[in-house]
């Protein structure tokens, strides 16, 4: 793989910023990887995967390196289970597709998740009922400073909601190889988010099959998202907050219409989305950053802002969120 000086990443976030690496280098191998990890162990490393949950608010000093390392293998099967190994490097979508197309089911309502299946349990991706945590198996990782390989089980990567130990503890010491999914032979499915129920009902989908939950999602998240590759975004920039229940009902009364659902302990997960839309934000836009017309808890990069820019928006937003309703935002994107 050719290591090349100066390279622009603006092709390779989904927030199309234009800032440069130092150094810059795909690698499709394990064995790849290694000789590059050893050949410069004294840059800061950065590991890209689709760059879909990424602001870059400078130029990276260092060494930047992507992973594009494929394949998808059934290691093994029970009477009830698949498990299935896919490489880093995968397109996630390219493997819910091959999922659906050889009947394992679990990952349906996870369809057109941008990004690569290495970056998938970085933070628990999730969507429509479903996370990562739901299907996961175990994952192969490579310590970047020692080199030495460690499998991790499910208890090792402390998965919680948008996060896991690699986002935390573990921040920026681990590349990830490979993941195994277990998969369901005889689906069971999760169709209680009202969205999906209702595009099925659309769809007139009597019995739901995992293919049909499949293009349920892909209608409702066309229909929503903004596509990448025509306005640059990470998706929702920030996390839905957790509010004791308490705290939740004092805020109904102010504001009748707040959106939340119950979650665990007393606490209520509350519609980031909503409480920014309530601050006037949806829709806002100076020069070429702003706040997604359809979908506020998504920051967007019309054309050739900086990551500054939206950086500096989103310390606004949370601010003025703050203010409103006392409820402080936290980032999901990972800044760089
Ligand atoms: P990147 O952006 O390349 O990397 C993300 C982080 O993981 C970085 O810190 C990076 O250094 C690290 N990383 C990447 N690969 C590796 C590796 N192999 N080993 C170690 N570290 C690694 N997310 C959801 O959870 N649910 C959604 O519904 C959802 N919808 C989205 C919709 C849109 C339109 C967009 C643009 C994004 C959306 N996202 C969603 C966010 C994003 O797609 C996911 O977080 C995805 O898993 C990121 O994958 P990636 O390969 O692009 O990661
Ligand atoms: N809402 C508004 N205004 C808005 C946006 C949302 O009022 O501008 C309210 C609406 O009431 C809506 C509710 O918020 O019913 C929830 O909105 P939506 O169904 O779009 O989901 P979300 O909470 O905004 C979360 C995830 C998404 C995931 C969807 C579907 C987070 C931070 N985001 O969004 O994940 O795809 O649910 O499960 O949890 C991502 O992580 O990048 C991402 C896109």
């Amino acid at each position: 793989m050719r290591l090349q000086e100066a390279v622009s990443l603006r092709p390779f976030n989904t927030f199309a910023i234009d800032v440069k690496a130092k150094l810059f280098s795909a690698f499709d191998s394990e064995s790849a990887l290694k000789q590059l990890l050893a050949a410069y162990p004294n840059e800061n490393k950065c590991i890209l995967g689709g760059g879909s949950n990424i602001l870059f608010t400078k130029n990276f000093d260092g060494l930047c390196l992507k992973n594009e390392i494929r394949g998808i293998t059934v290691i093994r099967e029970d009477e009830n289970f698949y498990y299935i190994k896919a490489a880093a490097g995968e397109q996630w979508h390219h493997f819910v597709l091959h999922c659906i197309e050889n009947n394992y089911a679990g990952v349906e309502n996870l369809s057109l998740i941008p990004g690569c299946v290495g970056a998938s349990p970085m933070q628990n991706v999730g969507a429509y009922g479903v996370e990562i945590k739901d299907v996961f198996y175990a994952l192969e990782a490579l310590h970047i400073k020692d080199m030495t390989p460690r499998i991790f089980n499910k208890e090792d990567c402390r998965f919680g909601y948008r996060e896991s130990i690699f986002k935390r503890e573990l921040k920026g010491q681990y590349i990830i190889l490979n993941v195994t999914y277990r998969l369901r032979k005889k689906p069971i499915f999760h169709l209680d988010y009202g969205a999906l129920e209702a595009a099925l009902e659309q769809m007139q989908v009597a019995t739901p099959t995992i293919a049909a939950v499949s293009q349920a999602v892909i209608q409702i998240r066309e229909s929503k998202l903004p596509d990448p590759a025509k306005i640059g975004n990470a998706g929702s920039f920030f996390k839905n907050p957790t509010i004791e229940t308490q705290q939740f009902n004092k805020l109904k009364e102010s504001f009748p219409k707040i959106v939340g659902y119950p979650s665990k302990d007393d606490q209520t997960k509350i519609a980031a989305g909503w409480l920014i839309e309530a601050c006037g934000w949806k829709g806002y836009r100076k020069q070429d950053y702003g706040v997604h017309q359809h979908q506020a808890l998504v920051l967007v990069n019309y054309a050739h802002a900086t990551g500054r820019e939206i950086y500096a928006l989103s310390e606004q937003i949370i601010e003025s969120v703050f203010q409103k309703f006392g409820i402080t935002l936290e980032r999901e994107v990972n800044i760089i």
